[in-house]
């Protein structure tokens, strides 16, 4: 049976754990797998991308395969033809489908009409490479990520909810320091709630979130679709900027994390994104190792 990647919970914890030795190893380029020699992908593209887009061409490209940059002038799903009709004809062409994207439905009914593996690289309600990278990034620094705390600050979105999810599977204490009305998605946080793998913290005070983390993450505050809210989720969630004030409350050694793009001055100041605990950039290198191993992973 094909397997498709549109949630950190396709994999269960040990294939997780395969995951993260396979990207380890491809990173010390210990290994060089070709599993894509002779293969194409077709990467759709619906939204802007710097990291994913080109971490998953040159990575398609390392694996000995070939990549096809694909907008929506080419493939609207559901538009032109239906997603059904998409999914069959581009199995016929390509080893594998790589899918950015709105509606995280669509990209489900993607998957369930293709015959070959999909890859979700961002919906409007996960990122799961994003976030199984970013765990891979924590390991790497703090030799675990189990018991640590974890605090999320900003926007409850796409992000948010993949930490949720990956809360399931790994122990950790998960912080989400938002404001009233811009909690994560409901369904994932109870599920995150009831599944009783980590503690789980919703809070209104970003003191509170923050206080002593291990871990201090944030993303942009108006998602790709929601430009138009920036100014009003300014002022929602002015308190929850990571600067230097704020990032005094968490532990000394913690570890700053952005997935990237910033909006550098207003989610997060310079000071701290440029200071001595950010790895925002070993953290975007990273999603070019983890989708490599991600890939194989999908194809095994
Ligand atoms: N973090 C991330 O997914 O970046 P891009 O939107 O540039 O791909
Ligand atoms: N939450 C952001 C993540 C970008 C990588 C967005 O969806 O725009």
């Amino acid at each position: 049976m094909k397997r498709d990647f549109l949630a950190i919970t396709d994999f269960s914890k040990e294939e997780i754990e395969e995951v993260f030795k396979l990207a380890s190893d491809m990173k010390g380029r210990k290994i060089e797998p070709k599993p894509l020699e002779g293969k194409s992908v077709a990467c759709i593209f619906h939204k802007s991308s710097l990291r994913t887009r080109v971490s998953f061409e040159v990575g398609i490209s390392q694996l000995g395969g070939g990549s096809l940059y694909i907008t929506k002038n080419e493939i609207e799903l559901g538009k032109r033809e239906s997603i059904y009709d998409a999914a069959k004809c581009l199995s016929r062409y390509v080893g594998m489908i790589v899918i950015r994207t709105f509606s995280h439905k669509d990209v489900e009914d993607l998957a369930r009409h293709a015959d070959v593996p999909v890859i979700n690289a961002l919906t409007d309600l996960l990122h799961p490479c994003q976030v199984l990278g970013d765990i891979f990034s924590v390991i790497e620094k703090k030799g675990k990520v189990d018991d640590l705390t974890v605090a999320y600050l900003g926007d409850g979105n796409n992000v948010t909810n993949s930490w949720l999810v990956a809360s399931t599977v790994f122990p950790f204490e998960l912080r989400i320091g938002t404001a009233p009305g811009l909690e994560p998605n409901k369904e994932i946080f109870e599920n995150a709630k009831k599944a009783n793998i980590s503690k789980i913290v919703l809070t209104h005070d970003p003191q509170e979130a923050i206080k002593d983390a291990d871990v201090v993450y944030t993303d942009v505050w108006a998602s790709m679709g929601q430009k138009d809210l920036v100014e009003e989720r300014e002022k929602l969630l002015r308190d929850f900027q990571i600067n230097q004030k704020l990032l005094s409350y968490a532990k000394k050694d913690c570890l700053v994390m952005h997935c990237l793009p910033a909006e550098r001055g207003r989610e997060i100041t310079d000071e701290v994104m440029d200071g001595p605990n950010s790895i925002v950039f070993d953290q975007a290198e990273n999603r070019l190792h983890i989708q490599k191993a991600i890939m194989v992973k999908v194809l095994s």
